[in-house]
Order: structure tokens, then sequence, then C-alpha cells
């Protein structure tokens, strides 16, 4: 069992830019928002460059690695082009998410196991330039099996499922879903890998996983910049960290 260190928080500003996109021009200005969730107390800033730009973009990602004083944790599709846009930047973390193109949001995780010798080859350079690098995959021993042979570092638990059937009250599926997070946290952790989460936590699911003692980081973005909108965003990321630390602290 894992000592519970402190439970990093990383928030994600996708939609700050989102919601700039939706009519052009500056604002709001997603760096703005970043700086502000540092002086608020995020631990890392998360961003995802997708490949059709539909918020972060280039611009975004060259301003983020300019002004931040926490690490950037760039979140990307294992293609050509983003580890030629990683490899220049050559941010702290980078975090290896599945995309396609048609899904509004990322949908599941990534299939390790099918593209292991892909994958593998794909982070090695990415390693090889001092980049954390994290896999965003299911809470599945054989997933997590197949990032701890390629080398990756740290793995990320998409927590999607879980907070989905929060959502729809199904409790009975909620309940099995943290049982494999909780399960599957502590596999990781044993074989050496550092264990993320996110995807969809909001103030009513984060303290369940708070408590998880192998978890390092959680990353959260889009409940963060909704909820900004009725009280800030200094005030709604304030509260997450009031929450994750008492759960994880009593
Ligand atoms: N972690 C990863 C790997 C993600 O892809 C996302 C969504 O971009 C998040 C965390 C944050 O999810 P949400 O915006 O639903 O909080």
């Amino acid at each position: 069992m894992a000592t519970a260190e402190r439970l990093r928080l990383g928030v994600n500003i996708d939609h700050v830019a989102t919601v700039r996109n939706a009519r052009g021009g500056a604002c709001p200005d997603p760096l703005r928002a970043a700086k502000l969730a540092e002086a608020a107390g995020a631990d890392g800033i998360t961003a995802h460059l997708r490949e059709d730009r539909r918020h972060i973009s280039d611009a975004d990602i060259d301003g983020l690695m300019a002004v931040l004083s926490v690490p950037l944790n760039f979140e990307m599709a294992a293609t050509g082009e983003m580890q030629e846009i990683a490899l220049r930047h050559r941010p702290h973390a980078v975090c290896i998410v599945p995309e396609k193109r048609e899904e509004r949001t990322t949908e599941g995780g990534l299939d390790v196991l099918r593209e292991e010798l892909r994958l593998g080859r794909f982070i090695e350079p990415l390693r090889a330039a001092g980049c954390r690098v994290s896999l965003f995959i299911a809470a599945d021993r054989r997933q997590i099996e197949a990032a701890q042979r390629i080398g990756a570092k740290v793995v990320e638990l998409h927590t999607g499922a879980y907070c989905d059937a929060h959502a729809e009250g199904d409790l009975a599926t909620r309940d099995r879903e943290l049982a494999a997070l909780r399960e599957m946290s502590a596999l990781a952790h044993s074989l050496g890998l550092e264990v993320h989460a996110g995807h969809g936590l909001s103030y009513d699911t984060v303290q369940p996983l708070a408590v998880l003692p192998e978890l390092r980081e959680l990353n959260i973005g889009h409940f963060l910049i909704g909820e900004a909108i009725f009280r800030g965003l200094g005030p709604a990321i304030a509260e997450m960290r009031r929450l994750m630390d008492a759960a994880r602290h009593g």
C-alpha cells in the first residue's frame, strides 16, 4: 500500500479556448486563465493540442511555454506532427491520448496493447528529450502492463465511465468503475508507474478518487471552466483543491 503523498491538481484550460474560438478573436484568453489557475493553486496546466485545433492553438502552446511557472502537461495524439511540436517545445510532461476527429471529447483510452510496438517507438524520442511521458488508458490490467513494458513513466487512468455512471445515477456501474480504478491504481503503482487520473471529474466525483493513496495527480478541466462562470476561476479551483485535501488528509 502506498503512503498518500500530496495529490497534484492539473487544470486543463482547453475549454477557455473553446469559448474564445466560438467567436474568433482573443477572449477569453487561455493564457490569462492559466496564470489565474497557477495563482489559485494549480500544480500544473494541461492543454490538448488537437489535430483539428478546435480549442487550443499552436500559438497558445507557444504562449504557455513562455509564461507558465508551473509545469505544462501537453496532451497530444501519437502523430508525427504532434511529436515534432512536442520535441520543439520539450514540455515537462507529454500525455498521449487517442484522438478521433468526430468525437466530442477524448472517448476511451489508448489501446497500448494493440499498438505496443508503434507506441514504444513513438515515445522513445520524447523520453530522450526529457519529457515525462504519460499514457491515457482505461483502468485495465493488460493496458497498464503494456504501458510499463514500453517504458512510460506515468499512466493516466480514464475516469469518464465512473463519472458518467455517477451522472446517470447508475450506482452499481459507478461503484464497479470506482473499484476498477482503485485496484488498477494499486497495480500500476506496484509496477513502478506514477498514477494519474482524469476526465469528467467534478466536485461530486473527486473525493472517492482523491483518497486513493497511489494517485499522484488529477487533471480536471471542463467542470472547472464551467464552474468558473458562476464563482470565478480562482474560487472554483480553490474549492476543488479543498475537496481533494479534505478527502486525502481528513
Ligand atoms: N485527462 C485527459 C488525458 C484528457 O484528455 C482530459 C480531457 O481533455 C482531461 C484529463 C480533462 O477532462 P475534463 O475536461 O473532462 O475534466
